[in-house]
Order: C-alpha cells, then structure tokens, then sequence
C-alpha cells in the first residue's frame, strides 16, 4: 500500500444552508474539528459572509428547491463524506386563511429541498457517510398557525427512518430543534422577539431558549456517533414536554 492510500483523507462536510444560523455555526464547528467545508444557499451576499466567519469554505449558490441546479451542484462538489441540510424558508399563517401555494411553497423549500438534497448528495457520499435532516419541535408538538410547518416536520421524521433503511449503510439521521435563537426570527422586531424568546424560556424545563451551538453539538454527535442513524434527536430545551 502506497503512502498516499494509507493515509486518512480529510473529511469533507457539505451544509446547504451553511450561509446562516445553525448551519453556519456547525460549519465554523466542523472546519474547527479539520473538516473540509462546503457551504450552499441562494444569496452570494450570505455566503460571501460566512465563508469569512468560517475561517475558509468552498460556497456555491443554490436554491434546493431547484432539481437541475441540486444535480450540477454535486457533480462540481464531487465525493464526500457528510451531508447536512439546514436551508428552509419559514412561513406561518392560519390554516383556514393562509393560501395554497403558500403552504404548498413551505413544503417545497423544506421538506422537498431537503429530500432532493438527500437524492442527489447520497450517490457522492463516501464509505461511512451520513447525512443529518433539519426538522422541528412542531413536528411532535403543534402550535397554532404553523399546521404546514407541524406536517412538514412530522414527514421529515418518517423520511429520515425510511433512508436510513433505504440508503443503509449509509446513516441518516436528523434534529429537531426547538426555538433557536438565529435570523429566521428577524421577521419580527427586536422587540417582538426578545419578548417571545423570554416567553418561551420561561415555559421550557432549562429556562433559557435555544443557541446555534446547542444544535451544533447534535450534529456533531450525529455524524461522529457511527452507530446512530434513523434517529431523531430532540434538541428543544424539553419543549415537547413542557
Ligand atoms: N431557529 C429556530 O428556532 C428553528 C426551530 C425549529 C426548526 N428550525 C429549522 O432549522 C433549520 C435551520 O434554521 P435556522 O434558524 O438556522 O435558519 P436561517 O438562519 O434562516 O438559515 C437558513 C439557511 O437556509 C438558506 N436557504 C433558505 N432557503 C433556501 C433554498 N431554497 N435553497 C438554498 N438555501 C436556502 C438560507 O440562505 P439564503 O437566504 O442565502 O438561501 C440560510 O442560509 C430550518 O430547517 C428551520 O426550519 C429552526
């Protein structure tokens, strides 16, 4: 056996959604740990970024919800070993109000981005390789006005123990957080914000609301951890319970 063949390759983590939020603190994470780091989402700006707040990562822009576009961009990444999906757009309305296509465009930017990611990213996944979902504490418990988002979640969780059998021996697993504290929540005003955070923090067993690097440390486990796959970890401050 050659030195170069006897030696460990680098591991080479993708996060689609890596531009923001928990997708970009894991990725500071990872690339802390020696991974190789990719990072997709559709704004340049984003990633232009968080390619600087990583330290180095190779970025690509890419709508998930785009088939052809989800092709091309793992052809030009090529092998690798673990695939991560944070990107998702967030929507709430009331059910009886909210649009069609509304809901129907949640679907698509979460759950569909997330399974088209999966489709094409597994065949380039290396031996030992996982990918990790991104759900959410809706999926196990509903709050009102957020019915697209509880189904989406609750359909992720089934998806995740289906390729885990599917896709064997590759692992698949995914996260459920609960309420994080990232720019998804900028739709409200700071105001808004900080007091919903402070409700919920009050309401949930550990007092305090969720930071990006909880999440990161889940995901870390979940691609370490060789023997986990088709489980979803609660990572929700005991929210499900509360
Ligand atoms: N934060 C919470 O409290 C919470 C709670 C439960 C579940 N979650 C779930 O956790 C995941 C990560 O959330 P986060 O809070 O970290 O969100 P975030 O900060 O808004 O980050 C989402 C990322 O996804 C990218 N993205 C969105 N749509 C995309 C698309 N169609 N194609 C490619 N990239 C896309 C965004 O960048 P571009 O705009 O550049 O595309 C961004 O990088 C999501 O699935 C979310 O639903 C979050």
């Amino acid at each position: 056996m050659g030195l170069k063949e006897s030696m460990p390759h680098k591991l080479k983590t993708v996060i689609i959604g890596g531009s923001s939020g928990m997708g970009l603190c894991l990725a500071q994470k990872l690339y802390a740990l020696g991974h190789e780091i990719v990072i997709a989402s559709r704004s340049k700006d984003k990633l232009g970024k968080a390619v600087k707040t990583i330290g180095k990562a190779e970025s690509y822009v890419l709508d998930v919800t785009k088939e052809k576009e989800v092709i091309q961009f793992f052809q030009a990444v090529g092998p690798f070993d673990h695939l991560v999906t944070s990107a998702s757009d967030f929507v709430m309305g009331s059910f009886l109000n909210m649009p069609l296509d509304q809901a129907k465009g949640f679907f698509d930017s979460k759950f569909w981005g997330q399974y088209t990611a999966a489709k094409y990213g597994a065949p380039h996944l290396r031996t030992g390789g996982s990918i990790t979902f991104f759900c959410g504490m809706a999926g196990q418990k509903p709050f009102i006005h957020f019915s697209a988002g509880s189904a989406i979640n609750a359909a992720l969780e089934g998806l995740t123990r289906a390729l885990a059998l599917e896709l064997s021996p590759l692992r698949v697993n995914a996260i459920s957080p609960g309420t994080i504290v990232t720019p998804v929540w900028n739709v409200m005003s700071e105001k808004e914000r900080l007091r919903e955070f402070e409700e919920t923090a009050q309401k949930l067993p550990v007092k305090r609301v969720g930071q990006p690097e909880d999440i990161a440390q889940a995901a870390i486990y979940l691609i370490q951890c060789g023997f986990a796959t088709g489980s979803v970890v609660y990572v929700d401050g005991g929210g499900r319970i509360a």
